[in-house]
């Protein structure tokens, strides 16, 4: 899977990408992230990628032109690719798990143009239904009902459940921590942890070997978590 992230901040991208997983994803070439910087391809003689709002209102829109030559110049060089192109959008449609796995199943290669400043120029969509092969597919999406003050966040978060999807991007010890993550209480050692004088133990059953029981005791955990 490659993913590019379209963005006048790149090196936001860095010290997450840098590390654990991730970091080791694009290592062993199993995911590839490679951003670009509209300010970079700009026809604006400022090297502005901004401009404020026809009709009025406060703040500023990022400009239509950087973004899709951008785009443009992505899709170029890739004849055979199969693209999702994701602009960041607080009002867009909730990213989730499933959106992820059908997205990384489906295609090849994911633009994810990051918003900033008060929003994108309504154009850049347009554009891209016109710059885009036949089997492409383009979404506004959300991370979360509360606003950012940008897209990298989003971005980033959005690579992360993306390849964590990607065949190989997990060991076989972090898939099965996929299906623990959302479930039942978990303890690691000490079994007695002393906080003040407050003695905090781990429950018994998990220490007694017995799977069955342990087993048993997890689903009760989970069935109360989720309020069944
Ligand atoms: N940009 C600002 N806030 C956002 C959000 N919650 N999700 C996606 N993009 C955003």
């Amino acid at each position: 899977m490659h993913f590019h992230i379209i963005t006048i901040f790149p090196s936001m991208l860095d010290s997450y990408l840098g590390e654990s997983i991730l970091a080791r994803a694009i290592a062993s070439k199993k995911i590839k992230v490679t951003t670009y910087n509209p300010r970079d391809i700009t026809k604006d003689k400022h090297g502005k990628v901004d401009d404020r709002p026809y009709g009025g209102g406060p703040g500023m829109l990022m400009t239509a032109q950087p973004i899709l030559d951008t785009v443009k110049k992505i899709i170029r060089k890739k004849k055979t690719a199969k693209w999702k192109v994701i602009i960041t959008l607080p009002g867009g449609k909730m990213l989730s798990n499933v959106y992820a796995s059908q997205t990384v199943k489906k295609y090849t290669d994911v633009i994810i143009i990051c918003g900033r400043y008060e929003g994108i120029d309504a154009r850049v969509k347009k554009g891209l239904k016109v710059l885009l092969p036949k089997g492409s597919s383009i979404d506004e999406v959300s991370i979360g009902d509360y606003v950012l003050t940008g897209g990298e966040l989003p971005a980033m978060v959005m690579i992360d459940v993306m390849s964590r999807q990607v065949v190989g991007v997990l060991g076989k010890i972090e898939s099965l921590e996929e299906s623990r993550a959302s479930s039942s209480e978990m303890y690691t050692r000490p079994p007695v942890l002393l906080v003040d004088q407050k003695k905090l133990i781990v429950p018994k059953v998990l220490l007694s070997g017995d799977h069955k029981k342990i087993d048993e005791w997890r689903e009760g955990k989970d069935k109360k978590k989720l309020g069944k």
